[in-house]
């Protein structure tokens, strides 16, 4: 059996390792390494996919929220309502940008942004909502989008761990994650869904203006060369990296397949462990599984863990520590929070390795270990 990984990226490169090393070896002889032509022709591509009018390219899925708030036009104080339950990135923008992050309950069921909670945290000073569509499921999209837009506020949707899942409204219509909101954000970080050899990172929207002010934003708030109009930043998706996605991004459905088919293996296996919920699938969304994590209960959790890495099988706790608990928001001015649910799901949370290149006998042996400690 080869060792298990969380991620093997190797193993995926040697499946598409011709077609990469070429499109490599173009870049570098080009020499064309900022701003060359196949960024451009990964934007279009992947404008395609999601069936988005606008994909701006950045150098991280952080920027890419960073940009889209900035775009905004919010002022410093200016509220920001996010899940507590999630990767630091989207409400660490937040408190960069000198705007207040106020923290949602998560749903217990789905981890992803509450509606009802997201309808009483809205005061006269939210000014934009920001959900995450967590280890790749879409949060209620359509609840969301109802109480944005009530209040007419924008949502920006973190769709890190989410590239390629599919959002079904309650009329049948389907859209691709990232592309509901006023705005959607993504991460091409390697382990991702679509992931490059390094950073990278993009920016969704069927706004003409906004995705006019973006781009500029994320090229130093240039209009021309050299003529800045508007405090922007530098952060750009390099060629090679833009060269790989588009190799990869014609994968990303085979690979969201391989992933689902390791989920429904987990899936099978702890179905009848009343210790274990298994990831519970909404109706309104299918999963791209970005990670495997469920929940254990009556389980000494470090135990497993233990249990698990003596048996030279990795597992990861995605997120050990809430945002509303993270030290770096304490002078943030956020005040104190009661979130149970997040706080619940922080304890009983552990993620299984999940990925593209996944054997059985590597599932087999990650879930006969599992069900040996908990039974
Ligand atoms: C939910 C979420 N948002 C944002 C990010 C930030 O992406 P990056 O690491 O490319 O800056 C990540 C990456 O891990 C993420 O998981």
């Amino acid at each position: 059996m080869k060792p298990i990984q969380m991620v093997d990226l190797k193993t995926q490169y040697q499946k598409i390792k011709p077609e990469i090393d070429k499109a490599v070896i173009d870049v570098l002889e080009s020499s064309a390494y900022i701003n060359g032509k196949p960024v451009h022709e990964f934007c279009a591509n992947l404008a395609q996919y999601l069936s988005v009018k606008h994909v701006i390219p950045c150098a991280n899925g952080t920027d890419a929220l960073q940009i889209a708030m900035m775009a905004l036009g919010l002022e410093p104080g200016d509220e920001v309502i996010t899940p507590s339950f999630t990767y630091i990135a989207t409400t660490e923008v937040v408190a960069l940008l000198r705007l207040k992050p106020v923290f949602v309950e998560v749903d217990a069921k789905t981890f992803c942004m509450d509606a009802e909670a997201l309808r009483k945290a809205i005061t006269t000073k939210t000014k934009a909502i920001v959900p995450v569509h967590l280890y790749g499921q879409a949060a209620n999209m359509e609840e969301i989008m109802t109480v944005a837009g009530e209040h007419n506020i924008a949502v920006i949707e973190d769709n890190a761990q989410a590239i390629g899942c599919d959002y079904t409204f309650s009329d049948g219509a389907k859209k691709k994650t990232g592309t509901i909101g006023t705005i959607g954000t993504t991460s091409f970080f390697p382990s991702k869904n679509l992931g490059g050899y390094g950073d990278g990172g993009a920016i969704f929207t069927n706004d003409d203006a906004l995705a006019k002010k973006m781009t500029m934003i994320a090229n130093h708030g240039q209009s021309k060369k050299y003529y800045h109009d508007i405090v922007g930043c530098n952060s750009r998706l390099d060629t090679l990296q833009a060269a790989i996605l588009n190799i990869k991004l014609k994968e990303l459905d085979n690979y969201i397949a391989a992933r689902r088919q390791a989920a429904d293996f987990y899936d099978a296996a702890f179905a009848s462990d009343a210790k274990i919920t298994t990831p519970v699938r909404a109706h309104y969304s299918n999963h791209v599984f970005h990670q495997y994590t469920m929940l254990v209960e009556g389980v000494d959790r470090d135990a497993l863990v233990a249990h698990l890495a003596s048996k030279n099988i990795p597992s990861m706790i995605y997120y050990p520590v809430p945002g509303h608990k993270q030290q770096m928001f304490a002078s943030s001015g956020i005040g104190e929070y009661n979130l149970a649910i997040t706080d619940w799901l922080t304890e009983r949370v552990i993620s299984l390795p999940i990925h593209t290149e996944l054997e059985e006998t590597q599932l087999i042996y990650i879930t006969d270990s599992v069900l040996e400690f908990i039974k």
